[in-house]
């Protein structure tokens, strides 16, 4: 995968998470409800999901507000598992998926009313250009949402290296997003901060996907766990970090608007 994340053998994070069906979601719906409505999201008419993953966010949005959204990813495999959620919640005919690499989205200037990216810029080295790219595919007076993780803090640099190994993240601090969010042509910025709990997060993630797509993925999870030795001494060294790790994690919704005259 040319997630430009750190190359580890065997499966990586996010491949094992397009094979199992079950993608990382700050916040549940919740979290997504509050990003969109910022984003002022009901009088929008195209909306871009920029690192879709497994849709199920541009299902809730095609089922739930008039627009017609466009989902990119850059692995054909969470795509595939995005055709399958747009077919489940009936909105296949409002929405599109394609192939796309949020460093370069492949997109004329000036197209979408709202773009809004979800637990993926935290995989991407290059963050300034990446949300320069959303800006740059948004239409002036249009706006920009993102839902991202960020380390507390304390967090230890052993926590914050462990992490970019295992997960080949590139997890910043709330204060660094902050600098991005402020460096970027947006305005009428919005920041808020939140703290990960485990037992919501685990409780937001199985509402997300639903009750049997989770089941399901769990049992993908046990399969690839048995036989990828790889993927198991990578959740052993994540869960045998000498802290409990989300309670180093928060994630951040960042909202703006392009200026008309950008
Ligand atoms: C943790 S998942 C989040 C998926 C979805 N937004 C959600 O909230 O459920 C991260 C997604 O970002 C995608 N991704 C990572 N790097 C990307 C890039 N450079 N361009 C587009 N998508 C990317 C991954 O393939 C994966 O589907």
């Amino acid at each position: 995968m040319t997630t430009g994340q750190t190359a580890r053998p065997g499966i990586e994070y996010l491949d094992m998470q397009a094979y199992v069906g079950i993608t990382k979601h700050n916040g549940g719906f919740a979290a997504t409800d509050e990003l969109l409505t910022l984003c002022r999201i009901e009088t929008a008419r195209e909306v871009l999901n920029a690192g879709c993953g497994i849709g199920v966010g541009s299902a809730y949005v095609a089922r739930n507000y008039p627009c017609h959204v466009v989902g990119v990813d850059i692995s054909e495999k969470m795509l595939a598992w995005s055709r399958q959620r747009a077919r489940m919640v009936g909105v296949s005919d409002k929405v599109d998926l394609r192939v796309g690499d949020v460093l370069a989205l492949p997109f004329k200037s000036d197209r979408f009313d709202v773009v809004f990216c979800e637990s993926v810029l935290a995989f991407v080295e290059d963050k300034g250009r990446a949300i320069a790219e959303c800006v740059r595919v948004t239409k002036p007076g249009g706006y920009v949402g993102l839902n991202e993780t960020y380390f507390v803090d304390k967090a230890t640099p052993e926590l914050t290296a462990r992490v970019q190994t295992s997960l080949g993240t590139h997890v910043p601090s709330a204060a660094t997003w902050q600098a991005l969010w402020e460096k970027s042509v947006l305005c009428d910025r919005v920041v808020k901060l939140y703290r990960i709990d485990a037992r919501t997060e685990i409780r937001d993630r199985i509402r997300w996907v639903g009750w049997r797509w989770a089941v399901r993925a769990w049992g993908r999870l046990l399969r690839l766990y048995i036989t990828e030795p790889t993927l198991r001494q990578s959740l052993r060294e994540m869960f045998d970090a000498p802290v409990d790790l989300l309670q180093q994690m928060g994630y951040g919704i960042f909202v703006g608007r392009k200026p008309e005259q950008a």
